[in-house]
């Protein structure tokens, strides 16, 4: 008889076996700056999580640098939305102040721009709106201009989400031809038309207007395309991939995985965190059990980095465990 509860018989033996680590090095977290003064807002849809105004970043960026997280990512709320998103590209925007702020005051913390319309336009899509449709390539240069625009605030890494077609290449091309040829690309490569969203355009108010996100964000159904996805942005010049979100699409980053070689990312999303948050307060869940098990199996699957807003607790909870 093979006897495997040998190797489980104790905590020390469990240790020694354990296939899958977390580190809080892999973990990134999520932040919504807001125009304004003296702002912090709880959104309501997602406990513990707050939109602040830059003045206000100094009640979480502490916490953030000791932490031992990798970085944060960020996305801005402006206070005027126009049909171009133009705040998302201009130098004096939210977030470009507030990339500013945090690169000056914590140079070592790792800040990732978000790069999408949605935030910025009065429509809530995340490109340029026709006659009811998303135009694509009329898209792309607003895109390029938002991200040179936070490279040069001073973010580290470039992540675009809006999922128009050929954006990685053609943002590649924008930050090199200003200079910015060392700034790398997060791809939001397998980005799922996803229920899961909902909390976070509350908290960055980013809901589309009309419509849904499904001619541009991926059918839930298509695990193939979404390798065709990966594929196409590590072509076109990405030097880390995600597949969003993480624990329905679990199948896809092991798939992802055993694929490509290139550092893997996962957004544990809005709507994933807040289910635990809600079941967790009305006492139906454990919720630290239930958040190592949940970035256990997304690491499990593949991926090397995830970005979640269970981030500053996990990594307590992480630097607990090795004790
Ligand atoms: C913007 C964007 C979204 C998320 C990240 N960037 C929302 C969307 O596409 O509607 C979702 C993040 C989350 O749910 O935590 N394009
Ligand atoms: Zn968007």
């Amino acid at each position: 008889m093979q006897r495997f509860r040998r190797l489980r018989a104790n905590a020390a033996m469990r240790r020694m076996v354990r296939e899958t680590r977390l580190d809080p090095a892999e973990l990134i977290y999520p932040i919504f700056v807001a125009e304004g003064e003296n702002i912090k807002n709880p959104v309501d849809s997602m406990p513990t999580v707050f939109q602040y105004s830059i003045d206000r970043l100094p009640d979480i960026l502490p916490q953030i640098a000791d932490s031992g997280i990798s970085g944060l990512l960020i996305f801005g709320i402006p206070a005027h939305k126009d049909a171009r998103g133009s705040e998302a590209y201009n130098d004096n925007g939210v977030t470009q102040r507030a990339v500013r702020y945090i690169k000056e005051h914590y140079p070592d913390m790792l800040v990732i721009a978000d790069v999408c319309l949605c935030e910025y336009t009065d429509h809530g899509h995340c490109g340029l709106v026709c006659g009811g449709r998303i135009l694509n390539d009329e898209t792309l240069p607003l895109l390029c201009a938002m991200s040179v625009s936070l490279a040069r605030a001073g973010a580290d890494i470039i992540a675009p989400s809006d999922m128009m077609d050929g954006r990685v290449a053609a943002i590649r091309q924008a930050l090199d031809e200003n200079g910015f040829i060392d700034t790398p690309i997060i791809a939001y490569s397998a980005k799922f038309a996803s229920g899961y969203y909902s909390p976070f355009r509350d908290a960055a108010h980013s809901a589309p207007g009309f419509g849904d996100r499904k001619t541009y964000q991926m059918d839930p159904a298509n695990g193939r395309e979404a390798l065709r996805e990966i594929a196409d942005d590590i072509a076109e010049g990405a030097d880390m991939v995600m597949v969003k979100p993480a624990l329905a699409y679990l199948d896809v980053l092991r798939a992802a995985r055993e694929r490509f070689d290139l550092p893997l990312v996962a957004y544990n999303v809005s709507g994933e965190f807040s289910m635990v948050k809600a079941a967790a307060q009305l006492g139906w869940i454990d919720e630290r059990r239930i958040v190592m098990e949940n970035l256990t199996a997304i690491k499990r699957a593949g991926a090397d980095i995830i970005i979640t807003y269970h981030a500053l607790d996990a990594a307590e909870w992480i630097k607990e465990e090795r004790l």
